[in-house]
């Protein structure tokens, strides 16, 4: 006899590391919680108060204005305490190590921290070193999982489901932690997905996490129920073997006459900053298909997902 019970929301996460680590369970558990919060945002009084009397630190040692903002208002909208460190004007600046910055945080009774670096892994490795919780808003080019979770709840309500779409993410495949994430959660949740850049920007073995790839825009649009346009991260290009902006603008740009021939209802997302001109024209980036700006305003309501899924985990495991 098949089991039809839903199965039990997994509370038991310490972390938020990446979508790698989350079962679809957990994925859905994330994007129902945010749905339940998102109509916070549109009341007069916006704020609940799930995380009273919880401090959340935003430890960033790379610039942000989404995510940082974001999580920001997430925790205050959650009641929570708010606190903001710029690596610029802290300790960091005098070689104070990640690890002893966070075990500091810790010591001052923190119960969050959110961090953003530029090294892969390095939100995992203070998660290994404190106890209280770590929330991964960026590490290298490995995963950005908040920016998933927001892309794939925009979508879903966009398109009512993430299963049998199909996806395409266009850009720097190769640079990018967006990319990642996306790929681990919309495969997890049955979607199709096809990453589609110069094949200098397509990271060998990519295809082992089960995504199709092609240099080829016009197939890449042919089929999309959605596309999500990436920065081209020209500031990464060492050797100066990427493609000149024009050039590339001019191959992969997504464009209203490259979009004329695929699904006139194609979702356009880009997770910002955009570089309009180069991966994306204003008129499709302002246009009546894009949802960029809705995945800023969702944004907010997933990362109070994730902020009470783990001080839920907390309270309830006695962490
Ligand atoms: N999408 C994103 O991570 O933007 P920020 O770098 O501004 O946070």
């Amino acid at each position: 006899m098949v089991n039809k019970a839903k199965k039990k929301p997994n509370w038991i996460h310490k972390d938020l590391l990446g979508l790698e680590y989350l079962s679809k369970e957990d994925i859905d558990l994330l994007l129902d919680t945010a749905d339940s919060f998102r109509e916070i945002l549109d009341r007069s009084i916006k704020k609940v108060p799930a995380l009273r009397g919880k401090t959340v630190v935003n430890l960033f040692y790379e610039p942000s204005t989404r995510t940082r903002v974001s999580f920001e208002i997430a925790a205050k909208r959650l009641s929570a305490d708010v606190i903001n460190i710029a690596t610029e004007t802290s300790s960091v600046k005098k070689g104070e190590t990640l690890n002893d910055t966070g075990k500091n945080i810790e010591a001052l009774k923190a119960d969050i921290i959110v961090v953003r670096h530029n090294c892969s892994g390095a939100a995992a490795m203070l998660a290994r070193h404190v106890n209280i919780s770590v929330v991964n808003a960026g590490d290298g080019w490995h995963e950005h999982p908040t920016q998933g979770l927001l892309d794939i709840f925009t979508l879903k309500k966009k398109l009512g489901r993430i299963e049998g779409l199909n996806v395409s993410i266009v850009g720097d495949i190769a640079h990018s932690r967006v990319a990642r994430s996306n790929i681990w959660g919309l495969t997890k949740l049955g979607a199709s997905v096809t990453v589609c850049a110069p094949d200098i920007l397509i990271p060998p073995g990519i295809e082992d996490m089960g995504v199709k790839t092609t240099d080829n825009i016009d197939e890449a649009l042919s089929k999309a129920d959605a596309v999500n346009v990436l920065r081209m991260q020209f500031e990464r290009d060492e050797k100066g073997a990427f493609p000149q902006q024009i050039e590339y603008f001019k191959k992969f740009g997504i464009t209203a006459e490259r979009l004329q021939p695929a699904k006139k209802d194609i979702v356009i997302m880009h997770p910002g900053p955009v570089n309009r001109g180069i991966e994306i024209s204003t008129e499709v980036a302002d246009g009546l298909n894009s949802v960029i700006l809705e995945q800023v305003t969702n944004g907010i309501a997933v990362r109070m997902a994730v902020l009470y899924w783990l001080s839920q985990a907390r309270e309830k495991n006695k962490l």
